[in-house]
């Protein structure tokens, strides 16, 4: 099939609900992806953060392929050796306490399960999130999620979610109350353009929800397994978050969300209340359980740390001789820039040069690359990016 027959089936028959780039990927390696002409590009976009270990890692394919030849399909109504051996390895190593998970499909899906366990656990309705924030698009977590242009045409949502302004302290104390579920908070804002807020507000909102017999729930479907430089962004904030959401990567792509809190506070659902056919499939757990072991076997976590420092002070120094860039901000491979204009040229023109970026808003561009990445991928992003800077500069800065 060529590239035109994918972008014409593509085209006429799939929902345009995505703002597409004009290239067809067919394969990848690591920090590279190739299209359809076999042209290599340098991949800052990560599949969206949900590519941590690299694509198409070996020892992920061979998990996927050996468990398929097995078993494909099995319902969480029976037991499974596969999913209990990724329970096992993810429990291990979530943060201390949180030593019991439910399994969905999606980041979306981890949040509703969330919400859920939060309001029965509590029997509180109120929850309380961000201005900026991102939590998913269906109903529960669109609620929480907090852009008008995702929720405008969907309501009324679901009642009861309260959204405060990031880092204000007096909205916090005011809206934060006895009757509050639950605060549902990323520690640093992805969609909302890369915000890393303060400890001490994060401190605050924690101090707030747990005084007023809250829970602390945490967003790091994008944050988490590595993408900073620490396992959870949460920790350097000193968030202990009473549940946790992952997705994205955990499964290096495939499908996967997970909520993670005490016994205590996961068994306030009863049998029955919150289920899901794929949930847990043990295809999507034979890839967990590889993405753990290649995390940490290939220590990625200190990778993003020490590459996502490089990359900063690369795009820092790059901030000095361009007017066009507002500010660089971020922490390990999670990282922005902000420009003064619309970002979508600079995204097109990156593409022709071998590049695949991101944005986060009409005026950000967002970096989300395979914790693998290598100083020399981010150096050939370096080498492009003043040259299409310039131009936009010229186009939009005239003098
Ligand atoms: C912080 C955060 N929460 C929730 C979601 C929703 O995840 P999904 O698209 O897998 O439903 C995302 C997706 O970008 C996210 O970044």
């Amino acid at each position: 099939m060529t590239a035109q027959d994918s972008r014409a089936i593509e085209d006429s028959h799939y929902a345009q609900y995505y703002a597409r780039k004009p290239v067809t990927i067919v394969r990848g390696k690591g920090t590279l992806l190739y299209d359809d002409r076999g042209k290599e590009y340098v991949d800052c976009t990560g599949a969206y953060g949900a590519c941590i270990v690299g694509h198409a890692h070996p020892r992920v394919a061979k998990a996927i392929a050996d468990q398929a030849e097995k078993l494909i399909a099995c319902h969480g109504s029976v037991y499974n050796d596969t999913r209990a051996s990724f329970t096992s390895k993810l429990t291990n190593i979530l943060p201390k306490g949180l030593d019991r998970i439910f399994l969905s499909n999606s980041g979306t899906e981890a949040v509703e399960c969330a919400i859920k366990v939060a309001r029965k656990f509590t029997g509180r309705r109120k929850v309380v999130a961000v201005k900026g924030g991102f939590h998913g698009k269906t109903h529960g977590a669109l609620s929480a999620t907090w852009d008008a242009k995702y929720r405008k045409n969907f309501e009324p949502l679901v009642p009861g979610f309260a959204h405060i302004p990031f880092e204000n302290v007096e909205a916090a104390k005011e809206t934060v109350t006895n009757d509050t579920a639950a605060i549902l908070v990323e520690p640093i804002q992805g969609e909302g353009g890369i915000r890393v807020p303060s400890k001490s507000w994060m401190g605050l909102l924690q101090d707030l929800v747990h005084d007023g017999g809250g829970l602390l729930v945490a967003d790091e479907i994008q944050t988490g397994f590595g993408r900073t430089g620490k396992l959870f962004a949460s920790e350097h904030l000193g968030m202990q978050p009473d549940i946790l959401c992952l997705g994205k990567g955990v499964a290096s792509g495939l499908p996967i969300g997970i909520t993670a809190a005490n016994s205590e506070t996961m068994g306030s659902l009863s049998v029955g209340e919150h289920t899901s056919t794929f949930g847990g499939n043990p295809v999507v757990c034979a890839a967990g359980s590889a993405t753990i072991d290649v995390l940490f076997d290939e220590r990625l976590v200190d990778n993003a740390a020490k590459v996502g420092e490089y990359f900063k002070a690369g795009l820092l120094r790059m901030m000095s001789w361009h007017r066009i860039i507002r500010e660089v901000r971020g922490l390990g491979l999670m990282l922005a820039v902000e420009a003064r204009f619309d970002v979508h040229q600079i995204i097109l023109d990156a593409l022709q040069q071998g590049v695949l970026m991101l944005d986060a808003g009409r005026n950000i561009l967002r970096f989300l690359p395979p914790l693998c990445i290598q100083p020399e991928h981010v150096d050939r992003v370096l080498e492009i990016l003043p040259n299409i800077l310039e131009k936009e500069e010229l186009a939009k800065l005239p003098g």
